[in-house]
């Protein structure tokens, strides 16, 4: 797969812009990144606040063959391929949130948003959308125990366009291990050992039921895989179910 990268100094939002071209019939491997976005979107109809001249904002467009309810997986995939990047290239400890959130010293650094297209009950397209706080100086005061960027954890700045290309070429690769093997095997271990949840009390956030256990890790299928207080085993899966810490984000 070849990567497309298109640049916009100003969009709505990377993703909203990945899902037109999809619409126009844009290829697999399209890139779509922007110095701002005037609506850059978040999980959970939230806004991801998208300023000029600081962070890395983009989106991939990917047409997989694979089952729908696998798609979720290819999030899991993406947050692998940043941390491992994060970690080896700008030397710093990130751990992964399970499922979409990339954190550093407790706090959020790096937010996912992927979004599926389906057509009858086939994939059409799915889009993973990337933000990470590269440059960001100073946070609003409600968000400075919250987030933090690689230049205040460093002390010095990013080049953005680097870590994009670093970033989609390990991507690329896991991404093709993905489709070979169809399962998340090939970094299951290695995802655990910087999964933040692991061994931790969690909230598990499931549409209308809201529950306590012990993260263990994830299995194969990229579901967490916690331990309920009645020493049951359940899997959750990575769709439609988040989890936070019990005292707070972690
Ligand atoms: C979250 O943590 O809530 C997910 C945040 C995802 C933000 C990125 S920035 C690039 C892409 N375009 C968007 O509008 N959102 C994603």
């Amino acid at each position: 797969m070849e990567w497309n990268v298109v640049y916009y100094e100003e969009i709505d939002s990377t993703n909203t812009q990945a899902k037109r071209m999809a619409k126009e019939g844009a290829e697999q491997g399209l890139v779509v990144t922007a110095d701002e976005q005037s609506a850059g979107k978040g999980r959970r109809g939230r806004v991801w606040e998208s300023p000029a001249g600081t962070n890395l904002y983009f989106s991939i467009l990917l047409r997989p063959e694979l089952e729908p309810d696998k798609a979720p997986m290819l999030t899991l995939v993406m947050a692998y391929s940043v941390a491992v990047v994060l970690r080896t290239q700008e030397g710093l400890p990130v751990e992964i949130k399970w499922p979409n959130d990339l954190v550093l010293e407790k706090k959020k650094i790096c937010g996912i948003l992927t979004e599926m297209e389906l057509s009858g009950s086939q994939i059409a397209d799915v889009v993973i959308g990337v933000g990470i706080n590269v440059n960001t100086t100073e946070f609003p005061e409600e968000l400075r125990d919250k987030a933090t960027s690689l230049y205040l954890q460093k002390g010095e700045q990013v080049e953005r366009e680097k870590l994009l290309q670093q970033i989609l070429e390990k991507f690329r690769r896991q991404y093709e291990r993905f489709l070979e093997i169809q399962d998340l095997s090939f970094l299951q271990n290695e995802y655990n050992q910087m999964l933040i949840n692991k061994d931790r009390e969690v909230l598990v956030l499931e549409p209308g039921h809201e529950y306590q256990a012990q993260a263990l890790g994830i299995n194969e299928k990229g579901e967490l895989l916690v331990k309920k207080s009645d020493g049951s085993t359940e899997a959750v899966f990575a769709g439609e179910v988040s989890v936070r810490g019990i005292y707070g984000y972690i």
